[in-house]
């Protein structure tokens, strides 16, 4: 059989990765596809030859859209990133009836509705592995492997510079600032960082796991996104004595009122396996009705791991070329018109439990006060605890993890307590999940 043709947009970290692997793995990779994969164009304004070995072979353009004009080739693999001229390329490539494979979480989280209603017309495929949790095939997991499923829902890892952030802050008691920096010079982290640190990243993805999931349009801009720049050392350690990890996750649930789509700052218990997870890796826990809870563990960034992912797409493409439009893998996991409207919820409407953090003046009846307001609102006290007041302090900190409660009753009662003349500053609230099967 004729070698599949494919075209790279894109030599940088993921471009030059999936270059290498698929030279390295050449024979093993066509043993699956079926037939030969060769990238025969590359397009790129700026890279560097030597992490490219073999890239002096093939013809490397200066513009990408000539090479999705080009009419030799099959597949187009675009691993430039951004929103555009991603966009933009992509769609051509789709109208010259080209298949493409894409690591470009952006892309699909804010343009993706309109990318597969093109590529449904022309009978295309856009795959699109890479663009979540990296080497790890959660992307097939969802779509394919849990098709019996009703998901109920999923929690994830899903930015590995935040973990890793997170773990460092917790294990050595470095600062933000620091392992941000550390982050950056590994190249995990995204070329705005604040993508990775406010959640934006992880919202990307998380976007798309819920699409998957529980058939519904893409709409990344109902996700709630809350970053991980405010946790404070104190916290990750008071969390760490009440038997809990602060993980940044991004959460999404189904319920009879619509769809919880959520990146922030979580508690959850330190005996889960995912609270386990640290550096920069990722995971996924995604509970189904039938199969129970299942999780999904790996390398989510980096240039040999997204390239796994991005060259598993590639065979799926080749295996699927001579097949008919239909009868292929729908992008978003359901039948294009199955899909549901079941609203997403505003935050307001979330219940999930708290942890509580207060600065309380050290005098008789402040903790009945707090207790009361909390009462009143029908919010249930888990736990509590009080540290004593620092020498020479006449304040103390008061800790407390709550029992679920309508996000929009915790706002009300947080809300009064502040007011509250004993109470100095703001509450700290950090949102709590049990994640239990
Ligand atoms: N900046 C991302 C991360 C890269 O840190 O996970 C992979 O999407």
């Amino acid at each position: 059989m004729k070698p599949v043709k494919v075209g790279l947009m894109g030599l940088g970290t993921v471009g030059g990765g999936t270059f290498r692997v698929l030279l390295k793995n050449a024979r093993e990779i066509a043993r699956r596809a079926g037939r030969e994969i060769q990238i025969t164009q590359a397009a790129a304004r700026d890279y560097d030859p030597e992490t490219v070995p073999g890239i002096e072979n093939i013809e490397v353009l200066n513009d990408a859209f000539a090479l999705v004009d080009n009419p030799e080739l099959d597949i187009i693999i675009e691993l430039i990133g951004g929103y555009s001229p991603a966009r933009e390329l992509v769609l051509k490539a789709i109208e010259n009836g080209k298949h493409v494979v894409t690591a470009n979480k952006a892309l699909i989280a804010l343009h993706g509705n309109e990318i597969f209603a093109a590529a449904q017309k022309k009978g295309v495929t856009v795959a699109f592995e890479a663009a979540v949790a990296g080497g790890i095939p959660i992307i097939k997991a969802v779509r394919e492997g849990l098709a019996a499923n009703q998901i109920e829902w999923l929690a994830g890892i899903i930015n590995g510079t935040g973990n890793f952030i997170l773990s460092e802050m917790r294990d050595k008691g470095r600062d933000f600032e620091d392992v941000l920096a550390e982050a950056q010079a590994l190249g995990y982290a995204e070329a705005d960082p604040t993508f990775d640190v406010e959640g934006i990243d992880a919202a990307h993805k998380l976007t798309i796991l819920a699409s998957l999931a529980f058939g519904i349009p893409l709409q990344f801009e109902k996700t709630y996104t809350e970053g991980i720049s405010k946790i404070e050392q104190q916290d990750v350690i008071y969390a760490g004595e009440l038997g809990y990890r602060i993980k940044h996750l991004g959460i999404a649930r189904k319920t009879p009122k619509g769809v919880e789509l959520r990146v922030h700052p979580t508690l959850i218990p330190e005996r889960r396996l995912i609270a386990n997870v640290d550096g920069v890796m990722n995971a996924v826990l995604v509970k189904g009705d039938a199969v129970g809870p299942t999780l999904y563990y790996g390398a989510g960034a980096g240039a040999e791991p997204t390239a796994s992912a991005v060259i598993a797409d590639v065979v799926d493409v080749t295996r699927a070329l001579t097949t008919d439009p239909e009868n292929r893998v729908p992008h978003l996991a359901f039948q294009p018109d199955e899909l549901s409207d079941l609203p997403v919820l505003g935050m307001e409407d979330v219940v999930t439990a708290y942890y509580l953090r207060m600065n309380a003046a050290d005098q008789p009846g402040v903790l009945a006060q707090v207790t009361g307001i909390l009462g009143d609102a029908g919010i249930s006290i888990e736990a509590m605890q009080q540290r004593e007041p620092a020498a020479g302090e006449t304040s103390v900190s008061l800790i407390m993890l709550t029992h679920s409660v309508q996000e929009k009753q915790m706002n009300a009662a947080i809300q009064k307590i502040e007011t509250l003349d004993s109470i100095n500053g703001e509450v700290t609230r950090i949102r709590m999940e049990q994640l239990d099967g």
